[in-house]
């Protein structure tokens, strides 16, 4: 294969969107993401060379299903699913299966699914990266380790739960939100703002940190929280200077950030997360659990279903 094709819906376009920064940068494949929904319908130029990755949490999604086969039709035929059940149609049609185990989804809202997702894709970019000979014995290595550790940063991160109930208890009486994040962190705003606005019923947008002040910005006032997903790393200091910009607007930030990113934001944040340090590549995953239990803590305190 020369390119990685992935189509989803919803939060697993999302786990998707984050995966591309990891197949490009690590394993230096091209990779596109598509809304399935989008893919079936449009003309587009297949590459038989494509691995094509279909991500379901269910495997029944039906947008996701016809795209599949859409782009079989078109010749594209080395198909994998990362999907959580393995009985499900998806499996069936696809070439290759990759079973996340999550266990089942009781919920509408997709959680445990999509850090599994993100897992899954993070192992598929270092099995391409090692076939491409993209990393050395050592990287992968590390790359691993990153991984192992996982477990532990989630734990410290699920300990947080307290400070986001408190959090989640500004956020139930508000009307709008926005969230933001730059690379691989622009996806895991796009996820809170899309969780928060399924079981909280929160009008809520996620932006391109950077694309803020082409429009979005018009709505920064005090009543508007201003979600910031930024760990310290390479891109953070851009994002602090989008985070002065919607300060000087009135607007209260919520910063989850590592200890690092907390200390560099110095008071220009109205209410802070310390996350655990861990791996930058890592980082979506952990980045993942508190955007999730502000949806769910804001629910529970306004009593949606
Ligand atoms: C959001 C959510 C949905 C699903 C989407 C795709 O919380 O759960 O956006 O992610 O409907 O579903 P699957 O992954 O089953 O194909």
């Amino acid at each position: 294969i020369d390119s990685v094709l992935i189509l989803a819906c919803g939060t697993s376009y999302y786990s998707g969107c984050t995966a591309k920064f990891w197949l490009e940068s690590i394993a230096g494949i091209s990779t596109q993401v598509e809304i399935a929904s989008e893919y079936r319908y449009r003309d587009s130029v297949p590459n038989p060379r494509t691995l094509v990755v279909t991500l379901s949490q269910s495997g029944e999604t039906a947008d996701t299903m016809a795209a599949l086969k859409h782009a079989r039709n078109l010749g594209m035929t080395h198909t994998l699913t990362i999907c959580n059940v393995a009985t499900s149609s998806m499996v069936r049609e696809s070439a290759m299966a990759y079973i996340t185990r999550a266990g089942v989804e009781i919920g509408v809202a997709s959680t445990k699914a999509f850090t599994t997702q993100l897992a899954a894709l993070f192992l598929l970019t270092l099995a391409i990266a090692q076939v491409r000979q993209r990393v050395s014995p050592q990287q992968e290595a590390e790359h691993l380790r990153a991984m192992r550790h996982l477990p532990l940063a989630l734990q410290a991160v699920l300990a947080l739960e307290p400070q986001v109930i408190a959090w989640a208890q500004d956020f139930a009486r508000q009307q709008n939100a926005l969230f933001l994040g730059r690379g691989m962190h622009y996806p895991i705003a796009l996820e809170g703002a899309l969780k928060l606005k399924e079981i909280s019923y929160i009008h809520a947008e996620g932006y391109a940190a950077g694309e803020l002040k082409h429009g979005p910005i018009a709505l920064i006032d005090e009543d508007t929280p201003v979600v910031v997903v930024a760990p310290h790393d390479g891109l953070f200091e851009k994002t602090l200077s989008n985070m002065q910009e919607v300060a000087a607007r009135g607007g209260k930030i919520i910063l989850i950030s590592d200890a690092a990113g907390i200390a560099a934001a110095g008071n220009v944040a109205h209410r802070t997360i310390t996350a655990p340090a861990c791996d930058p590549f890592v980082a979506p995953l952990v980045y993942s659990i508190p955007i999730q239990l502000l949806a769910y803590y804001t629910a529970v305190l306004k009593g949606t279903d």
